[in-house]
Formats: structure tokens, C-alpha cells, sequence
């Protein structure tokens, strides 16, 4: 729970619930003076603690009567019975756009479905995802299943992200490097974001980072659409400048502090051009796809293959998140020195 004086406890709460982070089937109590707000795994103690409130233990009393969403949605569907248990039980919830994943025993029924999930999950439209994210463009393999249309504006972190879900991707699982990027201090830096999409990296660096200037190249001319769009609803057009195209063809120099590679699969073709972007001194951030056993040292092989005669140091490596069985997303941080 978010213990908050209740003076400031009306402003936390609506911040709590602007980040999806208020458990709404439990009440909120008062005691002595101070508010107890039930809260779910959308915000950590330290953010808590950077709004005013502090992550205490405690039992709240349940709400009677309340039903949660997924049980309403296995309550409401129309199908055949033995069929419930496999209705997903996630979902992302995009904007007011809804994707899922259903089982192929599922798929009969799938128009009747997603009506149910738009209406209680308060939905405008319901894709369903029909594969993985493919090619150099990386576009999702999607199909509206419910409503009219997939374009929308997400919310996250505070900044707006316009897409059309149905054509290009939202790394949700990449929420925690996002927020990483949005915590960093990069006053005064020029960044190159080699692989910039819709702005997931280039907008919280603007933004929350307080970056100088964020030069964000993206070669999808949809995903590129999209950009312009973003830096303009965030009021970033001081700070951003977007650059369609590949991103090999950037001009070299040495010009930038940090440079963003946030792409998966083949992310060591484009390390020669990190190495031309980066200062004396500047950092870069290396992501990469990796059998689990082989990380780090697959990823630091590439990195110093690259080098030349320039010294690395690797100031932190991570998982981002789970890839597929036994392999995973890194993020390796390493300074250059030249
Ligand atoms: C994984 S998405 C961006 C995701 C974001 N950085 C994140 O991790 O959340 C990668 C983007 O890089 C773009 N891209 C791929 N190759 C590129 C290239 N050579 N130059 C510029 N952009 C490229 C793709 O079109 C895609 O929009």
C-alpha cells in the first residue's frame, strides 16, 4: 500500500491511478491523519517515494461485489464452456486499443470475443496478434478483430505515443529500459538514436533525460510518420530532430555523447557506424540477442571486433527481457575512449 498524508493524498492518488497503479478491488482507508492506498506492481517503492508517499505492508478490506476483469470476461463470453479456461487472461492495453492472443481453438469465435474484451476492458478496437514482429521494418503481425480502425495515443511515463498498432510495434517489454533511459541525467548531451521507431528512446530522453539535442534516425517510413508526429504532441521539436533513413548514412564526426542501438537481431552490422557517431568519452548503449550461456562475452567480442584501436569500458550489462526459450535481450553499456 502507498501510505501518503492526507493533505497530498487526493494529488497521489491521481497520479497512481494516471499510472494504472490503484488497485480498484480493495478500499482505501484513513488513519490518523494519513492515507493508505492500495496499490499493484505498476510503480516501484522508489517512485513511490519521489511522489511523496512511502510502500507500506498492510491488508485492505476487499470491495464487495467487485469482479475482476478477467472474471467478468470468462463470466460474459459466449462460448462453449469448456472453452473458458483458455481465454487469455493478458492483454496490452494500448491507448483505447486492445491486442490479444488467442489459442487456435479460440479463433471460431474470435469476432464474439473481442466484443466482450473491448467491453469491459473499455476498448475501441481489438486486434489480435497473428505472429511475432518481423523484418528490418518491424512490423507486428496484427488483424482488428473488433472496431474500426488501430490508430490511437498511448500514454506512458508521461509521454504520448502516437501508433497504429496494427502497423508498427510498442516494446512494452522494453518498459523498464525505457524508464532507465528517462532516469539518466543527460543535460548538455547530444544523443544519436540509431534506431529511433515511434521515439521510444528519443522521447523520454528529450523529455524526462533533459538532453540538449536527440538526433533520432529511423528507416520505416510509417514508423518515421509517427516520429514527427510524437516530438511535435510532446512539444519536443526544439530538441529532436528526426532523420528518415538508414541509419549508416548519418553523418560521422564524432559528434555525439550517447548513442542508442535499440535493436535486436543483427545490432553488430551497424557497431562500425556507433563507433563513427561516438565521442571521445561518450557512451553507448549495445542491444543484442543472446543464448543466455553466451552473454557476456558474445556481446563484448562484437563490441571490441568493432573497436579498432578505440578502448572500451563496459559499464553495465542487462537483460531487458526474455526472448525465447534459453535466449534473451541484453543491453550492454560501454564508454569509448579514443
Ligand atoms: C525495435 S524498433 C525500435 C524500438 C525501440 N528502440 C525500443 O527498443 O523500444 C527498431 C526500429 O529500428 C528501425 N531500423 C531498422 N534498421 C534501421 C536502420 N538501418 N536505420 C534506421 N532505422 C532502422 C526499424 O524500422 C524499427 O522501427
Amino acid at each position: 500500500m502507498a501510505k501518503v498524508e492526507k493533505g497530498r493524498a487526493e494529488r497521489i492518488r491521481l497520479e497512481l491511478v494516471r499510472r494504472g497503479a490503484v488497485r480498484i478491488d480493495f478500499h482505501i482507508e484513513e488513519v490518523a491523519g494519513q492515507v493508505l492506498i492500495p496499490i499493484n506492481d505498476m510503480i516501484s517503492d522508489s517512485e513511490l517515494l519521489a511522489l511523496g508517499a512511502e510502500a507500506v505492508n498492510g491488508n485492505a478490506e476487499a470491495r464487495r461485489n467487485y469482479r475482476a476483469p478477467y472474471e467478468e470476461i470468462v463470466r460474459e463470453a459466449v462460448i462453449p464452456s469448456d472453452l473458458k479456461d483458455r481465454l487469455p487472461n493478458k492483454w496490452e492495453l494500448l491507448g483505447d486499443v486492445l491486442l490479444i492472443r488467442l489459442e487456435p481453438e479460440l479463433l471460431p469465435y474470435k469476432a464474439g470475443i473481442a466484443e466482450t474484451y473491448a467491453r469491459t476492458l473499455h476498448a475501441r478496437a481489438v486486434c489480435l496478434e497473428t505472429g511475432g514482429i518481423t523484418g528490418v521494418h518491424r512490423t507486428p503481425q496484427v488483424e482488428v478483430i473488433f472496431g474500426v480502425g488501430s490508430e490511437t495515443v498511448h500514454k506512458e511515463n508521461g509521454i504520448l505515443y502516437k501508433l497504429d498498432v496494427a502497423k508498427v510495434m510498442f516494446s512494452s517489454g522494453n518498459m523498464e529500459e525505457k524508464r532507465r533511459m528517462a532516469s539518466l541525467d543527460c543535460r548538455g548531451e547530444t544523443i544519436a538514436d540509431m534506431f529511433a521507431g515511434i521515439g521510444y528512446f528519443s522521447l523520454p530522453l528529450a523529455l524526462h533525460a533533459k538532453a540538449k539535442r536527440v538526433v533520432a534516425c529511423e528507416i520505416n517510413p510509417l514508423a518515421f510518420g509517427y516520429l514527427v508526429q510524437n516530438i511535435e504532441l510532446n512539444h519536443l521539436q526544439e530538441i529532436i530532430q528526426p532523420f528518415l533513413g538508414d541509419n549508416r548514412t548519418l553523418p560521422c564526426g564524432h559528434w555525439a555523447d550517447r548513442v542508442l542501438m535499440g535493436y535486436v537481431g543483427t545490432t553488430e552490422q551497424f557497431l562500425p557506424k556507433a563507433f563513427e557517431l561516438v565521442k571521445n568519452g561518450g557512451v553507448v548503449h549495445y542491444h543484442m540477442l543472446c543464448p543466455i550461456d553466451e552473454f557476456p562475452e558474445r556481446g563484448v567480442r562484437q563490441i571490441l571486433e568493432s573497436a579498432g584501436e578505440m578502448k572500451i569500458e563496459v559499464l553495465r550489462q542487462e537483460e531487458v527481457k526474455s526472448y525465447a526459450p534459453a535466449i534473451s535481450h541484453y543491453v550492454i553499456d560501454f564508454r569509448v575512449l579514443f
